[in-house]
This record gives C-alpha cells, sequence and structure tokens, in this order.
C-alpha cells in the first residue's frame, strides 16, 4: 500500500497550476487533438423510496448539461449513484426484513432503471458501500485524524432524525429543524469532529476570489452571512449509536458520519488514492457539481473544506438549484401530491416530460408543478408553437417546391435578414444564458425563437407569394424557415434527443456537418434536401380536462 501523505503531496504538484480545467491531450485517428474535459456530478441520492420528479430533476438537468458540453466537442464525464449509510437506510431495510445491503442493491437497481429509461447517459455511478468508496474514506479519515484536523470530543446537540443533522440552538427555525421543520432532539455521544474553523478565512478568501464558484450568486451571501460569518462549527464525522457505516480504522466502535462519507464519492469515483487514478488525473477539478439548495451549505462550505485539507484543488463552479414544489407546497405521499416520473413518460413522452422540468424552474425561487402547467406548456409550447412550426413548413416546400428544400439564394430581403441576424444571435444568448446555468433562461430564448419563426411566416404570406408568382422569395422564405428549423432542432438536442431527431428526418437534415453545434453559425449551407412528403405532428394537443384529472387522479390515488 501506498503512503498516503505521500501521494497528497504528488497529486497537489500536479494540479498546482490547474486553474479551472484541463485541457487534454487525446490520441485520435492518428492525430493528437487537445480536448476540453468536463466532469460533472448529481448528489448521490438516499435511496430511502422512489424517486419523485424533484429527484429526477436534478439527474435530468446534469444529463442535459453532459449534451450540451459534448455537442461542443469536449471529454465530458458524468458521475452520479447512492448514498447508502445512515440509520434511517439501516431503519428501513430493517422494516422490510432485509439486511441494509441488500436493501440498498435493489434500490441501486430501481435508480438504474429508471435513469435507463430517461436515457441518462451516465459514465458512472457509484454505491458508497462499494470497496472502492469506503477503503479511500478510511484512508482520508485517517489520514485527517494523524494530521490534527479531526478530533475527538463529545457531541452534545440537537439532532434531527429525518435530515440526520446535528443544530445549534441558533439555527433551529421555531425551535425546529431549519431544513425539514420536524421536532428536534437532544443527543449527546463520544464523536469525532472536523475542524472547520482553521479553514474558514481561507474559504473566504477563495470564494471572493473566484467568482464563479458558486452559482447562483446569491447562494454565496446565504452561505456567508448564515454560516461562515458567525462562527463556523466544526462537523461531527463519526457516530457510536448505530453502526450502518463506514468503520473507522483507528477506533472500530465509531462510523464515519454521513458527509464525510457522502462528498469525498465525487473523488473516490475517479480512483483517487487508489491503484488505478488514471480517472482521478484525467478529469478532477470537477467542471461542475450540481445540488439542491437543501444540501448546498454541505458542498458550498464542509466540501471546500474537505478538499483544502486534502491539498487539492476545488471544483470549478458549484450550482445549487432550486426545488420542485407543487402548488400546495413540498411534494409527500401524505398530502397526496406527489408524481413520478415515469408516470409523466408513459403519457405525455421522455421529451415532454424533460422539458417542462428544465422549462419551469426559475433561478431564485422554486418552479411549481401543477397539471395546468404542465398541460398548458404541452398544448402552448410543444404543440401551437414548435409542432405546427415543423407542420406548415414541411407541407409548404411540399406544396411550392414538391418537396425540394430551395437553396439559399444570397440576396436576402429586410425581413429575411433580420430572421437570419435573430437567429444567429439567439444562437450566442442560448449559449451566455445555458453556461451561466440558468437552463430556463436558455431555453426561453429557444422559444424565442421558435415564436419568431412563426411570426415570419405571418408576416411573409408565402400563400400570397405563391399566388403573386414571386418565385424568388417564396424560395428565401421556404429556405429561411427551413435553416431555423434545422437551428432549433439543434439547441434542443441537450434535453429533447428525439425530438430533435424526428424534426430533422423530416426537414431532410441528415449530413453531420448540418447537426453540429459549430454549424449554428453557418446560414447559408443547406443544399440538395428534400422534406418528407407527409409531415408528422411531433406532439398533438391534448384535452386540458381530462388530462388535469388524469394527474389529479393519480396522485390521490397512491
Ligand atoms: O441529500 N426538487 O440525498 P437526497 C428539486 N444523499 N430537487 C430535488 C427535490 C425537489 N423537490 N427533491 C430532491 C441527499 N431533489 C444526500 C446527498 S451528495 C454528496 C449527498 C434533489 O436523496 C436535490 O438535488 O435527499 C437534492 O439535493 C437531491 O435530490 C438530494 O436527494
Ligand atoms: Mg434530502
Amino acid at each position: 500500500m501506498v503512503n498516503n501523505k505521500k501521494i497528497t503531496q504528488t497529486t497537489s504538484k500536479i494540479y498546482k497550476n490547474v486553474i479551472n480545467y484541463a485541457i487534454r491531450e487525446t490520441k485520435i485517428k492518428g492525430r493528437l487533438e487537445l480536448k476540453r474535459t468536463f466532469y460533472l456530478t448529481t448528489p448521490i441520492y438516499y435511496p430511502s423510496g422512489k424517486f419523485h420528479i424533484g429527484t429526477a430533476y436534478t439527474t435530468v438537468l446534469a444529463d442535459a448539461i453532459k449534451r450540451y458540453h459534448l455537442l461542443k466537442g469536449e471529454d465530458v464525464y458524468l458521475l452520479t449513484g447512492t448514498d447508502e449509510h445512515g440509520q434511517k437506510i439501516q431503519e428501513k431495510a430493517e422494516s422490510l426484513g432485509k439486511t441494509p445491503k441488500e436493501y440498498v442493491d435493489e434500490m441501486a437497481v430501481m435508480a438504474k432503471e429508471l435513469w435507463k429509461k430517461m436515457k441518462i447517459e451516465y459514465d458512472d455511478f457509484i454505491q458508497t458501500t462499494e470497496p472502492r468508496h469506503e477503503k479511500i474514506v478510511q484512508k482520508i479519515f485517517d489520514y485527517f485524524m494523524e494530521k490534527g484536523d479531526i478530533y475527538k470530543g463529545e457531541y452534545k446537540g440537537l439532532y434531527c432524525v429525518p435530515c440526520e443533522t446535528f443544530f445549534t440552538q441558533s439555527q433551529l427555525v421555531n425551535g425546529k429543524c431549519p431544513d425539514c421543520g420536524r421536532e428536534v432532539r437532544e443527543a449527546s455521544e463520544e464523536a469525532y469532529f472536523f475542524n472547520m474553523k482553521k479553514y474558514a478565512n481561507r474559504l473566504l478568501k477563495y470564494y471572493e476570489d473566484h467568482p464563479n464558484f458558486i452559482k447562483p450568486d446569491y447562494m454565496k451571501t446565504e452561505m456567508i452571512n448564515n454560516f461562515i460569518k458567525p462562527g463556523l462549527e466544526d462537523l461531527c464525522v463519526s457516530r457510536t449509536t448505530f453502526d450502518w457505516g463506514i468503520k473507522v480504522l483507528k477506533d472500530p466502535k465509531h462510523v464515519v458520519y454521513v458527509w464525510l462519507d457522502a462528498l469525498t464519492n465525487y473523488i473516490t469515483a475517479l480512483g483517487f488514492w487508489s491503484e488505478d487514478d488514471s480517472k482521478f488525473k484525467k478529469y478532477w477539478p470537477a467542471n461542475l457539481h450540481i445540488v439542491g439548495k437543501d444540501i448546498a451549505r454541505f458542498h458550498l462550505i464542509y466540501w471546500p473544506i474537505f478538499l483544502m485539507a486534502l491539498d487539492l484543488p476545488l471544483p470549478e463552479t458549484i450550482l445549487a438549484h432550486n426545488w420542485i414544489v407543487m402548488k400546495d407546497g413540498k411534494m409527500s405521499k401524505s398530502k397526496g401530491n406527489v408524481i413520478y416520473p415515469e408516470e409523466l413518460i408513459d403519457r405525455y413522452g421522455l421529451d415532454a416530460t424533460k422539458y417542462f422540468l428544465l422549462r419551469e424552474m426559475p433561478v431564485s425561487q422554486d418552479g411549481v408543478f401543477s397539471p395546468e402547467s404542465f398541460v398548458e406548456r404541452y398544448n402552448s409550447d410543444l404543440c401551437n408553437d414548435l409542432s405546427n412550426l415543423l407542420n406548415r413548413t414541411v407541407s409548404m416546400v411540399n406544396k411550392y417546391f414538391e418537396g425540394k428544400v430551395p437553396e439559399y439564394n444570397g440576396t436576402p430581403n429586410e425581413v429575411d435578414k433580420e430572421l437570419e441576424e435573430f437567429a444567429i444571435s439567439q444562437a450566442k444568448k442560448f449559449e451566455e444564458i445555458f453556461n451561466n446555468y440558468e437552463i430556463a433562461n436558455s431555453i426561453q430564448e429557444i422559444w424565442n425563437l421558435v415564436s419568431r419563426t412563426n411570426k415570419y411566416i405571418d408576416e411573409t404570406a408565402p400563400w400570397a407569394l405563391a399566388k403573386e408568382n414571386q418565385q424568388s422569395k417564396l424560395q428565401s422564405c421556404m429556405y429561411h424557415l427551413i435553416e431555423n428549423l434545422r437551428k432549433i432542432a439543434i439547441l434542443i438536442r441537450p434535453f429533447m434527443l428525439e425530438t430533435s431527431d424526428n424534426i430533422l428526418r423530416q426537414i431532410g437534415i441528415q449530413n453531420e456537418n448540418l447537426i453540429s453545434w459549430q454549424s449554428l453559425n453557418d446560414y447559408d449551407k443547406i443544399k440538395n434536401v428534400k422534406v418528407i412528403e407527409k409531415g408528422e405532428p411531433i406532439f398533438m394537443r391534448v384535452n386540458v380536462d381530462e388530462e388535469i384529472e388524469y394527474m389529479q387522479d393519480l396522485m390521490k390515488n397512491r
């Protein structure tokens, strides 16, 4: 076995000069190619029950960001998994008459089946009960003990069982857990602590020097004002009252307590401190950790501090998103307001489901799921706007040009020119906003292009051009419609792949060069292309009342 300290020194040397991300060399067809690597992660989920659309949201978001970077030609690596230790899981397994390991393994299979159904392209799935994780967590714990960052103490505090978190009196809200609002109880036990205070100033300085480290910005202010400035509490990192956890090697009556175990998955999965650490070398530091606001504190404060203590570079960005809530607040089975992703997918399709989740989540407040808003978006955004644009275009190209898309004539009139410029600038806007992880807003920009293109049909009135025999204007009009549809199809690819393929097939675009992300800058390259003979609607209007009733029934009849 290798000596931990030595490895830390080596890794820190390797990464000394890395600022945000690394350009890596990849050998492709004998050529040396520079590819930006992009490593992103979802939280590892507690396998305590079926995943609802809230949990699915984070993963859908991660997958969309992955696909976007893939389209841009980067070497992307997406990690997800399950967080399998702790009292809650142990109790849940016992209540089902299973061993904890049997239980978590079954749940991991359930999670993988869901991600398969949702076509989530993850590259690795880590379970925290795997030896590859447990062994390294033990080493890290030992290392922190040796280093003096972890010390033994006595924990007396107020404990929230469902959240598995200790709180101080001042952190409580109306005497209850600040995270879930439930009762807390007094608890006391021998425990190890991580000396967070030691790193508080370094963390503040890091925040200051790295404006992109936390997104959205207001999260940073929250962390500073609510947790760091009032004095950072040391973090309890071991427990003795339950044993479903990773044993502390030097003091085996303790098991490693949840956050030190959970957070380190982002590096153990890459092989940090293990024999094959090639992935770690290639992908660390992460470019993006995606987390919900409920666990922002752990990722924005404790995780960077653990990394500092390991002498490792910090991730480029941590994105803390809001929640998907229902009209009557948080989703819960007792309220009868839970929706599962499978239910939406089976009835409305994967793309519509992803579209809704990503489109309905604002940057600075919770996104609301309601049957009404789902059906409204389905009918208006997907059917009226997108599907109709495609349909009208395909049928006009068939009617006026026997399906053959006219080529670009190079002399656009005023209206055409404005449309062209708009399409090019919308793609740029999309990127800018997407890169800032304001995903719902970036999708809005795509739909602005959809609307603008629909409006263009009304402005140019191709039926009148045909009647008046204005052949060149009519050709230009059809070209511009097809070109914009091509762009729209590319822009939605990260989160609506099937729809994108469907649009491209209908407008006859099969050439890879015309589907590449770079081709968003082109406006004149479509040649020798035929649309399909009879357009097929990609989304069909649904009956509003029927669908609302359908979804309400689903939620009630659990
Ligand atoms: O916290 N809306 O796991 P978890 C949006 N194991 N996102 C939601 C959501 C909702 N209503 N409900 C859940 C844990 N999520 C830890 C994480 S990471 C090292 C350890 C998402 O199963 C959101 O991202 O409680 C949240 O942070 C994540 O699911 C946590 O799921
Ligand atoms: Mg949670």
